[in-house]
């Protein structure tokens, strides 16, 4: 996607054929930098401190981490370290255990004189994939935005609201449900993107909107706590977010406060779809409420806000009185039943073990036939 006019991924391999180069998040939406990293630590401190996040983009990181790490040490040791080190920084988003067990079953077999090269190849595959799959849940996922404008008489812009960011800055490339939301501006439908501020961290606010502003995307950015009484309203669409682990039920695990949306949605009969590429679907899962790890995050997050002040200087405010306790879940689970749909790269299916079945029949096989079809 572009910045500025020129074309960028998020992440990649830098002119020197080995460092990786990346968009730090945490300066947006104030500065635009490029980071250049050259150590599996600076990789592991990118994803816990949020330089890159997004479920997609961090088991991209998480690849070039071990990249990294094999560059000065090929061994099996090493490579179960990088791993290890990697695989801890974040639990929630299942891409990152994804892409780290794709490095480890084609990398294991490998002599180390081979890894490193394998490495490279591997980390730019797994970018590669990400892009087309993203491209194809945009392709798929216009159809539902244009079936909303046919709604509309075609006479008014589609309002679409999304939750935190799910735009090109949380893939390597074309965002999850953004990317239907980029085609159809490009294809000159009519929208209009609420945008949900998502506190504490404020992906939405800062990363969302910036994403919007630099492609010319009508939005607006709402307080999270605005959503309900907008559908309460009909001055919502559609609901289209993204993921960090769907199970193979179709419970669908995302930024917290995606679930209360969920309801609203459900109670105001708005469609409410989540849009994944099928590295973020945890096959071995079957119940998200009770199964996928929920991470829990620095108190300093909800206590305090960050921001840009008059003068342009990078300043945190705290906000919450000194000795008040806080809470900072950074994920909630919304159930299947409350979900219209699922936007993959494959098309678009009901989130359902029988929804997922229909698009991907090799993760059932070997499994009791669900249904007859
Ligand atoms: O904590 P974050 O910012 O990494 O959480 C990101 C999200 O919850 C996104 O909605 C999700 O990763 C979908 S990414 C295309």
């Amino acid at each position: 996607m572009r910045v500025g006019g020129i074309a960028y991924r998020t992440i990649g391999v830098a002119s020197d054929g080995r460092s990786v180069e990346f968009i730090d998040q945490t300066k947006l939406p104030h500065r635009f930098e490029r980071l250049r990293i050259t150590t599996l630590d600076e990789a592991a401190h990118a994803i816990a401190s949020m330089q890159v996040r997004g479920a997609p983009l961090i088991g991209a990181m998480a690849a070039y981490g071990v990249c990294l790490a094999l560059h000065r040490d090929a061994s099996d040791a090493a490579l179960e370290h990088a791993i290890a080190t990697l695989r801890a920084t974040r639990p929630t988003a299942v891409n990152l255990q994804w892409a780290l067990e794709r490095c480890r079953t084609t990398l294991q077999p490998r002599s180390t004189q081979e890894r490193v090269d394998a490495a490279y190849a591997l980390a730019k595959t797994l970018c590669d994939e990400d892009v087309e799959a993203c491209a194809a849940i945009g392709r798929h996922g216009i159809a539902l935005i244009e079936d909303a404008w046919q709604r509309a008489g075609r006479a008014r812009a589609v309002n679409l609201l999304t939750h935190c960011n799910a735009g090109w800055l949380a893939t390597v490339d074309w965002g999850t449900a953004l990317a239907p939301v980029y085609l159809a501006h490009e294809r000159g439908i009519p929208l209009h993107v609420w945008v949900d501020e998502t506190r504490p961290r404020n992906q939405g606010a800062a990363l969302t909107a910036w994403e919007l502003v630099q492609h010319g995307v009508p939005h607006t950015v709402i307080a999270d706590n605005l959503g309900g009484h907008l559908m309460q309203r009909g001055q919502v669409d559609l609901c289209i977010v993204g993921s960090d682990r769907t199970t193979q039920n179709g419970d669908v695990c995302n930024k917290i406060g995606t679930y209360l949306k969920a309801l609203a949605a459900h109670d105001n009969r708005v469609p409410f779809y989540v849009a994944l590429p099928h590295s973020t679907i945890d096959w071995t899962l079957e119940d998200g409420l009770r199964e996928i790890p929920i991470e829990e995050r620095s108190g300093e997050e909800v206590s305090h806000v960050s921001g840009q002040d008059e003068r342009g200087q990078a300043c945190t405010v705290r906000i919450v009185p000194e000795g008040s306790p806080v809470a900072n879940y950074a994920f909630d689970v919304t159930p299947a039943r409350l979900i219209t749909g699922l936007i993959t790269e494959r098309g678009v299916c009901a989130a359902s073990k029988h929804g997922l079945q229909g698009l991907y029949p090799e993760k059932f096989e070997g499994a009791p036939a669900l249904f007859s079809f």
